[in-house]
């Protein structure tokens, strides 16, 4: 970037927060989901209170407070959360299902940035399905590829913006995770709801793709 390129964009981001702390009652948050042209989507959803929670029918309710403000006379506004770690957009931990793993301190910082980060191909699974080892023989998924988001008949029904948890949900069956792990070069799988396993082979699942501690994502 030459000097000259570089000041403008300083003199934009200056006139920026001028215009902030001007006050403006219209102020609407920039919130993108697109970066470079296309190089990052920001497919994390937004926690909310009706954000869905595994089993429960509530959502995950108030997870956030504000013990400082400066409403009452704090410094700064701070906030406080707390919420399970199995909340909304998440990666599993190794430890998740395989308790050696949990008691070797197997957590997700020891997950490789280079596995979570970089392309993926985002695949269609076929609506009428759970992710079995036909399901994924079809997809025809090449060889070398090794981040995939899958996304399925739950982004049509819309089932990460309803309150209510549903069991219903599309996932991985045990011989589609084994599929998957033996004829692929997949080491990061994404779904679009809370868990990457269909509720039918929820352990199961999780112990195929967990034992080599691939990394599961979700939801996309
Ligand atoms: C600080 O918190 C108050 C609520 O107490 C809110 O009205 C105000 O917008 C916040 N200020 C900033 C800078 O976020
Ligand atoms: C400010 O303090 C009062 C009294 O403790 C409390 O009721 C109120 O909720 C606080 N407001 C904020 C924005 O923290
Ligand atoms: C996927 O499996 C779940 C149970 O694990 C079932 O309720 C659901 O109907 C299945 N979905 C499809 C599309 O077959």
């Amino acid at each position: 970037m030459k000097p000259g390129a570089l000041l403008s964009v300083l003199a934009c981001a200056f006139a920026a927060v001028i215009w902030a702390a001007n006050g403006d009652d219209n102020l609407v948050p920039p919130r993108r989901e697109v970066y470079g042209n296309g190089r990052i989507f920001d497919i994390s959803h937004r926690y909310q209170p009706e954000m869905p929670e595994w089993e429960s029918n509530d959502g995950i309710g108030q997870f956030l407070w504000l013990p400082k403000s400066m409403k009452n006379g704090s410094l700064a506004n701070n906030s406080e959360m707390k919420f399970p770690t199995h909340t909304g957009t998440h990666v599993d931990a190794p430890g998740h299902v395989f308790d050696h793993y949990f008691h070797a301190g197997f957590d997700v910082d020891t997950l490789d940035l280079d596995i979570l980060n970089g392309p993926a191909m985002l695949v269609d699974v076929p609506r009428d399905s759970n992710i079995t080892a036909q399901v994924m023989k079809s997809l025809n998924i090449p060889r070398g590829v090794i981040r995939v988001l899958f996304r399925t008949l739950n982004t049509d029904r819309r089932l990460m913006f309803q309150k209510e948890w549903d069991s219903s949900y599309v996932g991985f069956t045990a011989d589609g995770a084994k599929w998957l792990v033996e004829n692929t070069d997949i080491k990061l799988v994404g779904i679009d709801y809370l868990s990457v396993a269909s509720y039918d082979y929820l352990i199961p699942s999780h112990l195929v793709f967990l034992k080599d501690r691939i990394s599961l994502y979700k939801p996309d």
